[in-house]
């Protein structure tokens, strides 16, 4: 592997001039060219092909300098593992034809099964074949995939899933056994097939209160950490609300904490230690803003975090869809040209 920097921050090691830089969601629709091979194909006949993984998770680093990929998929290609029904439809998003009405339908998900993702395995098999940057791999968090096998479809306000909580906690609870059994049997899948890291994508956790996130969300965090500890492939933790559960998570002694957008990334740091990375965090809203806006943005943040060696630069949450190619560049330059600063700069 020749760019190795996002490993170096993750382990909390780098002393280049600048922090690598990659974007949530980067491997999506403010792409031209994804969208062009978008209409050749549905969304889940490109998540299940393996070429189609490869060529769409390369897409943004042919169009930007950036210093990852994450693997193209979606987080809800385990829950249909699981034997939940997912179309996408277009401007409403997933759709799950089968939800989790009651226990019963929790009891009869199916069993794992090795075969299952064996198109994912071979995708970033084929991936590793063509870049040398690193891999991300990736699954969502227990609580926010419960909360779509329960919800059937994206939600404003998870009624549905907060009240079967509070109303049956023991059922909720079986319910994220399993969705856990499986997302390590899938992170593990992804390690043994190649990826470099893998990030945990809690993007649901800000709808809970401090006493639930510690019982319905950090608990299964803390399972899958378990779990993978061995094979030393560095796990991110993101969570929408990590800006006030970041130090619930640093308990846990993950490699990085993504950080949402409501937060000083610097504060943060004063009460994580420094064997923690931290990634993020500027508002994906900013990438709406005139260019000068955004370089004066990226600059900020990147001021704040300069000497940090656990530094990686990312959004708050993904890129959204209308975002110009224009503006994802400003910003991948904007980090670049801190490469030609002087290293003095590190404290
Ligand atoms: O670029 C990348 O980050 C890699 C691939 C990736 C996708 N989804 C592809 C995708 C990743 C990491 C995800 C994660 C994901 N999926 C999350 C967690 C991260 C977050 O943004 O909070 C969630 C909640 C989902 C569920 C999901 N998938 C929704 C709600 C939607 C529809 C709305 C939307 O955001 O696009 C998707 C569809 C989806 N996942 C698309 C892509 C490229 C767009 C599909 C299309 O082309 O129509």
């Amino acid at each position: 592997m020749k760019n190795t920097l996002l490993l170096k921050a993750l382990a909390c090691k780098n002393d280049s001039s600048r922090p690598p830089v990659w974007m949530m969601r980067q491997a999506g629709r403010h792409l031209a060219t994804y969208r062009a091979i978008r209409s050749r194909f549905s969304f889940l006949e490109m998540c299940h092909d393996p070429d189609l993984i490869a060529e769409i998770t390369l897409l943004p680093l042919q169009a930007y300098d950036l210093d990852a990929a994450i693997l193209f998929s979606d987080i809800l290609i385990v829950p249909e593992a699981m034997g939940l029904t997912l179309r996408f439809e277009d401007h409403v998003g997933p759709v799950f034809e089968n939800p989790l009405v009651c226990r019963e339908d929790t009891r009869a998900l199916r069993p794992p099964d090795p075969a299952a993702f064996e198109f994912v395995s071979k995708g970033i098999k084929n991936i590793k074949a063509l870049t040398d940057v690193p891999l991300v791999g990736f699954c969502g968090a227990p609580f926010t995939v419960a909360s779509y096998m329960i919800e059937g479809r994206s939600s404003k306000d998870l009624k549905k899933t907060k009240t079967r909580m509070f109303h049956d906690p023991e059922g909720f609870h079986e319910l994220l056994e399993k969705i856990t059994d499986r997302s390590i049997e899938y992170l593990k899948l992804q390690i043994e097939s190649g990826v470099d890291a893998v990030q945990i994508f809690d993007s649901w956790a800000n709808f809970l209160g401090y006493p639930q996130f510690r019982e319905f969300s950090l608990h299964y965090f803390e399972r899958i950490l378990n779990e993978l500890h061995s094979y030393d492939t560095p796990v991110i933790l993101f969570c929408m609300g990590s800006s006030v559960f970041a130090p619930e998570l640093a308990g846990l002694k993950p490699a990085c904490i993504g950080l949402d957008k409501n937060c000083s990334p610097a504060d943060i740091r004063k009460r994580i230690p420094r064997t923690v990375a931290l990634q993020g965090n500027l508002d994906p809203d900013i990438l709406h803003a005139p260019l000068p806006l955004i370089e004066r943005e990226v600059d900020r943040l990147l001021d704040e975090m300069a000497g940090d060696p656990g530094y990686i630069f990312n959004l708050g949450h993904g890129i959204a869809p209308d975002v110009s190619e224009e503006a994802v560049r400003t910003l991948v330059s904007c980090v670049k040209r801190r490469a030609s600063c002087p290293a003095a700069s590190l404290s």
